[in-house]
């Protein structure tokens, strides 16, 4: 790690497809100046969210243009539903409208369904261009802007159509976390913990200590938490791009996390860091019921999520009509699914996860109905 003029550097080993993240501020605005440094531009091509756009966009262009970088930018629609096949088509033929080159470097700017559109459709645009995410969410930040995960969702569920493509460089300006609203900042603060459950009881420690202030504002306890996290991630991503052994464990709450989405057809009725922090409660609680994992963990695991005000149960969620059997087929569609098992994160305790297809289906079916009766 390196720290220079209050940015932090962090690099992810993957040889020559390596490349920097940036922790700091004022990173939008000086955007321009970092892609300049990294090859010569000929062309760059923004995408992001009406929302985001409202806040970074003219930041982002006016330091693009300070740098004499000429650029385009498409503004796709906010949310979830965004980050399907109609608006990849959509999206991709925007691009090629504005004559797009092999040299052409796409921006991810916004949090992880920009992010995940925006990759794919730099994956396959021309067999792949180069891209750069600029996250501006909590979620975005510290997870979904590393590690060359891209895609979109299918009707069949969760991110089913997509293609590992490493980004250039990542530019996560904390200060972009200010114009994000308490409901996403909290789905972003439950990627964070994650983190923490899975493998660093420190920073469990820490986020019990810091993350009311994290929470509320405090800008180095921010930048501390993505550092941390996205340190540990450029370390898994390095050992384990292609999610054959140890990359695994960052999907913890994801098995359950993704059926709550694709229940709800991926709308804002449940947001994805919402459902990941539900799904890591019930990967306690499997863990706990198969005598894996002390139930005073579970309980801190819970108590943290809870406190900070993210939803911990399936009926904290208004409006879903939940049923233990949709929910567990749902499963059986994820892409970690194995032999028509699906693959479970579990813990042995706060930052012991590990992963197994070979817990019994009624187990699970039980856990679920148990979590609906409340
Ligand atoms: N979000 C989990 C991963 O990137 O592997």
């Amino acid at each position: 790690m390196d720290a220079r003029d209050g940015i932090d550097t962090l690099r992810v080993d993957l040889g020559l497809r390596g490349y920097d993240i940036l922790i700091g501020e004022d990173l939008v605005a000086t955007a321009g100046n970092h892609i300049r440094a990294l090859a010569a531009q000929t062309r760059i091509a923004v995408v992001t969210d009406e929302n985001v756009a409202q806040h970074w966009l003219p930041t982002l262009e006016n330091g693009l243009t300070q740098a004499g970088i000429a650029h385009d930018s498409i503004v796709l629609p906010a949310g979830e539903h965004t980050k399907d096949l109609a608006h990849l088509e959509d999206l991709t033929n925007r691009l090629l409208d504005a004559r797009i080159e092999r040299a052409t470097t796409l921006i991810a700017l916004g949090g992880g369904v920009v992010g995940d559109i925006t990759g794919f459709a730099a994956a396959i645009l021309l067999r792949g261009l180069d891209f750069i995410h600029i996250p501006t969410t909590l979620l975005a930040q510290v997870d979904s802007s590393v590690g060359g995960k891209t895609g979109v969702n299918t009707r069949h569920g969760k991110n089913l159509l997509g293609a590992f493509h490493q980004p250039r460089l990542v530019l996560a300006d904390v200060g972009t976390l200010e114009t994000l609203d308490r409901r996403h900042f909290l789905a972003g603060y439950a990627e964070t913990v994650k983190y923490a459950l899975l493998g660093d009881p420190q920073f469990f420690s820490w986020l019990e200590t810091k993350g009311a202030d994290l929470c509320a504002g405090e800008r180095e306890a921010r930048r501390h938490a993505v550092l941390t996290s996205c340190s540990a991630k450029a370390a898994i991503v390095a050992e384990d791009e292609r999610e054959l052994g140890r990359r695994q464990l960052l999907n913890l709450g994801h098995t359950f996390g993704h059926a709550l989405e694709a229940q709800t057809g991926f709308t804002d009725a449940v947001l994805h860091g919402e459902a990941v922090a539900i799904g890591m409660v019930l990967a306690f609680d499997l863990s706990v019921r198969l005598g894996l994992c002390p139930p005073d963990d579970a309980e801190r695991a819970r108590r943290h999520l809870a406190e900070r005000g993210l939803p911990v149960t399936l009926n904290d969620l208004a409006g879903p009509e939940w049923t233990g059997d949709a929910l567990f087929t749902q499963m059986l569609h994820d892409k970690k699914a194995s032999g028509g098992q699906p693959t479970f994160v579990l813990v042995r305790g706060i930052g012991q996860a590990f992963t197994t297809s070979e817990v019994e289906a009624e187990t699970v079916r039980t856990l679920l109905d148990d979590a609906l009766k409340g």
